[in-house]
């Protein structure tokens, strides 16, 4: 792995807590204590590289859907996971914040994760993300209504709604574009993240659980990343031979 060409921003889509757990014969929550210790384990890894962002899958939209008890498992997780990570990431000038309808949270994990957010805005090292009660349709369709309301009523003229005027009304883009996307669990899909914001995003997935999950499957997946060949439409290097006209192209049928 060349450290000096990581991906800026890598999204993580954690999953696989519930089968790492049930295929030792213990309930799902235990999963998911296990996965808050990977979080963390993660989240270490990423600021010792020096990536600039990281945008975890903590809670879908979907998710609620869940039995409550899940649910309030996982709630319960969040707030530990903020209350004991807090002092570590101002110390190390990580950036809190979240994306997804927090407003969906029990009153008493938003005001953790409100407060948390806040006493961490400084960190300038490395911008962690918390995707929590998140869909990526969702988003978009937030955003959408939002830049109608501002049409309609005469703040914001159509015309300027462009990709990048509407990526800027996307809180998921607020730490930029995603280089690099990870799914756990070896389930093949994305999961309604972060749409718009990996449109570009390599893609990678493994077979490990999230819980499973550790520093070295995270440089390997860098190390596969850094194999690929990002061309965004374009083509890896311009052609070397002399410069042809579109004419003299066609008249010799391409
Ligand atoms: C991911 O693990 C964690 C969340 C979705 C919150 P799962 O709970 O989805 O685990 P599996 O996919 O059922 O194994
Ligand atoms: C995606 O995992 C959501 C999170 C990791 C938080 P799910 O387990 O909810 O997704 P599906 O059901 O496999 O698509
Ligand atoms: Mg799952």
């Amino acid at each position: 792995m060349d450290v000096a060409r990581l991906p800026r921003h890598i999204a993580i889509i954690m999953d696989g807590n519930g089968r790492w757990a049930q295929s030792q014969g213990f309930v799902r929550t235990l999963g998911h204590r296990e996965g808050s210790a990977s979080v963390r384990r993660i989240v270490r890894a990423c600021r010792r590289l020096g990536l600039g962002a990281l945008t975890l899958y903590a809670f879908s939209e979907q998710n609620w859907g869940r039995p409550q008890l899940e649910v309030d498992v996982l709630m319960e997780l969040l707030k530990e996971f903020l209350l004991s990570e807090r002092a570590e990431m101002i110390e190390r000038g990580i950036r809190l914040r979240s994306i997804g309808r927090i407003d969906r949270l029990p009153d008493h994990v938003r005001a953790v994760l409100d407060e948390v957010v806040e006493a961490t805005s400084g960190g300038e090292r490395m911008t962690l993300t918390l995707a929590l009660s998140y869909g990526g349709r969702e988003e978009i369709a937030d955003a959408a209504r939002e830049i109608a309301r501002r049409a309609a009523s005469g703040e914001l003229d159509p015309e300027d709604v462009d990709e990048r005027s509407f990526g800027d009304a996307l809180p998921s883009m607020e730490a930029g574009p995603v280089d690099l996307l990870i799914r756990t669990s070896g389930e093949l899909r994305v999961s309604n993240f972060v749409l718009w914001a990996a449109a570009y995003a390599e893609l990678y997935f493994t077979d490990r659980l999230w819980p499973d999950f550790d520093e070295r499957d995270l440089f390997e997946a860098l190390a596969a990343y850094q194999m690929r060949d990002r061309r965004f439409g374009r083509i890896a290097s311009p052609a070397k031979e002399a410069p042809a006209t579109l004419a003299a192209l066609l008249a010799s049928g391409l």
